[in-house]
């Protein structure tokens, strides 16, 4: 079963707020980027890796994974669901996976994990269960009542559907004027039911300063702990 993988890695890291885009701070030695493109290109699983880059890109050439055969580069859009449609369009293989760049410390064997699962039924996508006591709050910030945890749940990426399935969901959502921010929406909106697949907490989204510190505090943790 071919299953190839969708990098959308065209944001400008807006929070992040450094004067480099996110994917490519370095990141224990490596660039986010780096790391994260390894990932993929190390799994048996996986036959291409195709990354989506913002037009005009100027750092990208210069990471050493750029020169692998079996990664293709696609255009970046204006909204991260713009970045996976364009990066669809370039795979043909039957499965996909969709991943953040910005999460380079997803392991290996969520990564199979979420491959065995998800082609046994009709998809899914890496889930983490919420640990906190849930607030809802009014726009003035005051608690209007809490909100019970039982069945919720964080989506986290990789998400993993069947390309054609996918591409005509994103395709659908994008024509209704629909912004959504994970593929698992849009195949809910197409009338889906994608398959939450119990990973790991730790495979966090880059997002600001902080994050990169707990970054590699987590990829020192898989190493010693030889966990990969
Ligand atoms: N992404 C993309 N194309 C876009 C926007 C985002 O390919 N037009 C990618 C980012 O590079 C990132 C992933 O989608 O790997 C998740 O997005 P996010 O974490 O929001 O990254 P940014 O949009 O870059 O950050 P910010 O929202 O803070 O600007
Ligand atoms: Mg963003």
């Amino acid at each position: 079963m071919a299953i190839d993988a969708v990098i959308p890695a065209a944001g400008i890291g807006r929070r992040m707020g450094s004067a480099v885009p996110k994917q490519y701070l370095q990141l224990a030695g490596k660039t986010v980027l780096q790391r994260t493109l390894e990932i993929f290109l190390n799994s048996p699983l996986i036959s291409r890796v195709i990354v989506c880059l913002k037009e005009g890109d100027p750092y990208f050439d210069s990471l050493p994974v750029s020169r692998d055969p079996r990664l293709i580069r696609a255009p970046g859009g204006a909204e991260r669901c713009d970045s996976v449609l364009a990066g669809l369009w370039c795979s043909e293989a039957e499965w996909v996976m969709v991943h953040d760049a910005a999460r380079p410390c997803l392991t290996g064997g969520d990564l199979r994990l979420l491959a065995e699962e998800a082609i046994s039924r009709d998809g899914g996508l890496l889930c983490a269960p919420v640990r906190d006591t849930m607030k809802r709050a009014g726009e003035d910030m005051l608690i209007q009542g809490t909100v019970d945890r039982n069945g919720l749940y964080h989506a986290l990426t990789p998400q993993m559907f069947r390309r054609t399935e996918l591409l005509q969901a994103l395709e659908d959502a994008a024509s209704r004027g629909l912004k959504v921010t994970d593929e698992s929406s849009a195949m809910e909106l197409a009338g889906c039911r994608p398959l939450a697949v119990a990973g790991r907490a730790d495979n966090i989204k880059i997002t600001s300063q902080g994050d990169l510190e707990l970054a590699e505090f987590i990829l020192e943790g898989h190493r010693r702990n030889g966990i990969v």
